[in-house]
């Protein structure tokens, strides 16, 4: 596997909006070299502004002052309001700062054509996980930026899960999966505690139970590298609970279903991005 560099200690990040997911991508940064110190966060009101200081980040109501001293910038606002925010700070953007929208649907066209000529941008896409470092974060790059700015950008992520980069059509593909994906994973789980529940379970048990199992799953998963298909088969014994289950499950067309939802969600991710 390919082990990512340490984030240079020196570089100074600025974040524009102070919401959950620049508070998640923040935090994974700072488990990592990142110093509180080195970075800053904008927002127009003090709301979500306190727990970045908590953690000795520096905060401001001042957009540009984040763009005039930061190398790396994330845009963190939501998608609507991404062309008013980039016109604001645009003038102070300069050649060598490396600008990294996280927005929803707003593709790498419509950030460059929002930014001074030649401008160095990277559009990244995390999801809600990030907050435990935990997240499954995919970045494709701009035409002016070069694999050594995608090394600095990975390079600040090492911590806040798997950072892999791609090609921006698979950004709307990642939002489908992974990002709007959690969710249907939280569905499942629910599903799971609601199950036991049914079968005379306390229901505070059920759910504490329910997430040991998706997160332990997971981790077995992400850790032996094997096929899920792989892993299903050597928990099933013939004739027993898990095949009847699984059988269960499929004449309900659970995997029919999950594709779809993640289709679905895809579409839904292209459609915005052509608004
Ligand atoms: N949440 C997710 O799971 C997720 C996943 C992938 C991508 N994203 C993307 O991440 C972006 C942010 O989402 P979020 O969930 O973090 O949203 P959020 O929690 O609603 O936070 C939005 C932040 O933007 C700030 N803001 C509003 N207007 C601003 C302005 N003019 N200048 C600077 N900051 C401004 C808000 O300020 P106040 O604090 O004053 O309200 C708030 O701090 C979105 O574009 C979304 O598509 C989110």
């Amino acid at each position: 596997m390919k082990m990512d560099q340490d984030a240079d200690p020196q570089l100074r990040i600025g974040f524009i909006g102070a919401g959950n997911m620049a508070f998640g991508i923040a935090k994974g940064m700072l488990s990592g070299n990142v110093l509180p110190i080195n970075i800053k966060v904008s927002a127009p009101s003090s709301t979500n502004q306190g727990r970045f200081q908590e953690l000795g980040i520096s905060v401001t109501h001042s957009n540009t002052e984040v763009v005039s001293g930061s190398d790396l910038v994330f845009v963190a606002v939501k998608p609507h309001l991404v062309p008013l925010v980039l016109s604001e700070v645009s003038p102070h953007v300069q050649q060598k700062q490396i600008i990294v929208s996280v927005a929803a649907g707003v593709t790498l066209a419509v950030l460059e054509e929002l930014l001074p000529e030649n401008s160095i941008v990277i559009r990244l896409m995390p999801n809600l996980p990030c907050v435990v470092q935990e997240g499954a974060l995919l970045f494709a790059r701009g035409a002016n930026a070069k694999q050594e700015d995608g090394a600095v950008l990975r390079s600040l992520l090492r911590c806040c899960g798997l950072v892999v980069e791609g090609p921006e059509a698979w950004i709307d593909i990642h939002t489908g999966m992974s990002g709007s994906g959690v969710a249907f994973v939280y569905l499942f789980a629910e599903a799971l505690a609601e199950g036991a529940v049914k079968m005379g379970m306390p229901s505070a048990l059920a759910h504490s139970i329910a997430s040991q199992t998706v997160l332990g799953a997971g981790r077995l998963l992400r850790d032996s590298g094997k096929h899920p298909a792989q892993l299903r088969s050597e928990v099933c014994t013939p004739g027993g609970t898990t095949i009847y289950g699984l059988h269960t499950l499929e004449q309900g067309g659970v995997r029919a279903s999950v594709m779809s939802a993640v289709e679905s969600a895809t579409e839904k991710a292209r459609e915005l991005g052509r608004k």
